[in-house]
């Protein structure tokens, strides 16, 4: 298993999505898991099997501040451990009668969890406790590809004029000017990368913007995006490993402007970015990203990408990524 992404956190469902009383699925890693909250609201992620015939718990029922599995109503606690077997009443469970139970972390009004010790903490979202922005939850966005392969896309700004044209790009303006690219304890930034938009201030005339990068981790990214009149649009990106080629994405869109705008047309903005996106993402062959930068041909615009593949080869990443040349 890839230690890098084993020790990271990663989302596995919105807040909204794990209320009391219910079991929600979802997939980690290649690791099915179960979440639920207790009475007091805490949030318990765990491995979506009960270790007496391996069914998933998910089938099953939240009781109080426990969990009966569907197939012999065997009873766990909210720290895994199981308390009851209802073939033997007044029976004691041993010690190994125990569901997998994951770090897990409430952040953003996402859930977070991870298989492993989380090394680092979730990266900040600068923009989420100023109030002169306004919030907006996008996702979760299934794509069958790696998730590595969608946040090089999230750096790319190359693709606008092709992909999403007449919102971020122009067939006229297809020119990438230079801009930087640093790398450091906090990952890969893309500096001052000029983009021409058809229409980025609402007043019918394109200009360029501004996009400043960040891929925090190798699954989390953000920018922050600003216009000639001084409105900007951060996001952050966070992408879910559910299989080495499989993700889901989770966007939170922050904007110091368009207040008025109703929460489900910003969603319905972002969806349809996201659908143009993902159509091609769906089409990578290979889905996994080559890390041997000979695998694939690169353009001086695409600094930014060679930055992160260089970025997670020294980090060891191995999952969703060809980290050898193919033979
Ligand atoms: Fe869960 Fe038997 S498989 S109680
Ligand atoms: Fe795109």
């Amino acid at each position: 298993m890839d230690s890098v992404l084993l020790n990271d956190w990663h989302v596995v469902a919105r807040s909204e999505d794990v209320q009391p009383g219910t079991l929600t699925k979802a997939k980690l890693l290649g690791v099915d898991l179960v979440i639920w909250r207790n009475t007091a609201s805490q949030v318990l992620v765990w491995q979506d099997r009960c270790p007496h015939r391996s069914v998933r718990l998910s089938g099953g029922e939240v009781v109080n501040d426990t969990v009966v599995c569907p197939y012999h109503g065997l009873v766990f606690n909210d720290v895994g451990q199981c308390i009851e077997a209802p073939a033997h009443p007044g029976y004691t469970p041993p010690k190994q009668a125990c569901v997998k139970a994951f770090k897990t972390h409430e952040q953003y009004g996402l859930i977070y969890a991870s298989l492993g010790e989380p090394v680092r903490e979730i990266p900040v979202f600068s923009e989420w406790n100023d109030p002169s922005y306004r919030l907006c939850l996008s996702g979760p966005y299934h794509c069958h590809t790696s998730g590595l392969r969608a946040i090089e896309n999230f750096l790319d700004v190359s693709h606008f004029p092709f992909v999403h044209p007449g919102t971020l790009g122009d067939r006229a303006q297809t020119a990438v000017e230079d801009y930087t690219v640093s790398t450091d304890e906090d990952g890969v930034a893309l500096h001052n990368v000029r983009v021409w938009q058809p229409d980025p201030d609402g007043q019918g005339k394109g200009e360029f913007v501004t996009y400043n990068y960040r891929a925090f981790r190798p699954l989390t990214a953000y920018f922050r995006k600003e216009t000639p009149n001084g409105n900007c649009l951060a996001i952050l990106f966070h992408v879910t490993p559910v299989e080495e080629e499989e993700c889901v994405g989770w966007m939170w869109v922050a904007m110091n402007y368009a207040h008025d705008t109703p929460t489900e047309e910003v969603q319905k903005f972002q969806d349809h970015l996201i659908v143009e996106d993902f159509v091609l993402l769906e089409t990578h062959n290979p889905k996994r990203l080559p890390l041997d930068l000979q695998l694939e041909f690169h353009l001086p615009c695409d600094r930014g990408s060679l930055a992160y593949r260089k970025w997670l080869k020294q980090l060891g990443l191995t999952y969703g990524a060809i980290a050898e040349p193919l033979s």
